[in-house]
């Protein structure tokens, strides 16, 4: 999995898909579909085991292999495998980031860390999943890191039909996109859109207009809740069981990071309690 998230976010490979370059003889391409196929195998290789032994587990892919469509049928198992490969790669880079900027703002915003950690320490424990959901600060936070700097900065569309905007018609076949990170910027939505300050989400609701870190429309991100509230367990169990310092507190610099935006640097040194 690592293998093919280095080989998706390998410069090369960036270039050549800015470039539309799809000829598969291509070393970065080339580098990515072995990369994919040596995973697919893997994954293969336990759906098989699965198949074989009627072993079911708590996890997606015993979950991917039970569902069923309208008439009865499954999944086949390369249907499997492409959901397997899709969601782990759409979900571990882009939640990885938005933690690491969660450490990048907490670490720079010891006011925002101490009420944080304050609220974390209130729970007594650290294993109660709903009520580490249910912190409203907790919540506010990570909204927070998604609104600044959200690790996909724009969500990408094919015009159907010709779209008007402010008295321009664009028209059909061009690609247009979302810029959550201008979005998320607005002054009349975000006053003091820079300052890092959770408390904006405690004091308002923002819409599925307003507020768009997992995109939005029929292909809205699928992992949108799934991403926030595994976000929120590894922050809370972290904080709840030591303390973390930056290590490097320079002021806060954005950079690509593959396909998506993260700080240049979030290093932070862990105590435990
Ligand atoms: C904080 C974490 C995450 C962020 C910021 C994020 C962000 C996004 C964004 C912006 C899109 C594009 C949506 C659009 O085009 O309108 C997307 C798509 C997608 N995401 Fe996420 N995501 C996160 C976590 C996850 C997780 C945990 C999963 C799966 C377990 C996941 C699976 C997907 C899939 C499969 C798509 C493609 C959906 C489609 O095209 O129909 N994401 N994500």
């Amino acid at each position: 999995m690592l293998d093919l998230a280095a080989t998706f976010s390998n410069p090369a490979f960036i270039l050549s898909a800015l470039l539309s370059v799809e000829h598969d003889g291509w070393p970065p391409n080339r580098r990515l579909d072995a990369a994919r196929q040596r995973l697919a195998a893997l994954l293969q290789e336990n759906i098989a085991e699965r198949h074989a032994t009627g072993t079911a587990r708590a996890d997606i892919l015993s979950r991917l292999m039970e569902a069923r469509f309208d008439d009865g049928s499954r999944f086949s198992d390369t249907a499997l495998v492409d959901n397997l490969i899709a969601n782990l790669m759409a979900g571990h880079e882009t939640s990885a980031m938005t933690l690491t900027w969660s450490f990048a703002w907490l670490g720079r915003h010891p006011e925002v860390a101490q009420r944080l950690q304050d609220e974390i320490d209130s729970l007594g424990s650290d294993d109660d999943i709903a009520a580490i959901q249910a912190l409203p600060y907790l919540d506010a936070v990570v909204k927070e890191c998604l609104r600044l700097y959200p690790a996909v900065p724009d969500v990408l569309r094919m015009l159907a039909k010709p779209l008007q905007l402010r008295g321009y018609e664009i028209p059909a076949g061009l690609n247009v996109a979302a810029c959550s990170a201008v979005l998320h910027m607005n002054p009349d939505l975000y006053p003091d859109p820079e300052r890092f300050y959770p408390e904006r989400f405690l004091e308002k609701t923002y819409s599925g207009n307003e507020f768009i870190p997992f995109g939005g429309g029929n292909r809205v991100c699928i992992g949108n809740h799934f991403g926030v509230f595994e976000v929120k367990i590894v922050l809370a169990v972290l904080l709840f069981r030591g303390r973390y310092t930056l290590q490097e507190p320079a002021p806060l610099r954005v950079a690509r990071r593959g396909f998506l935006m993260g700080p240049t640097s979030a290093r932070v040194r862990f105590q435990r309690k």
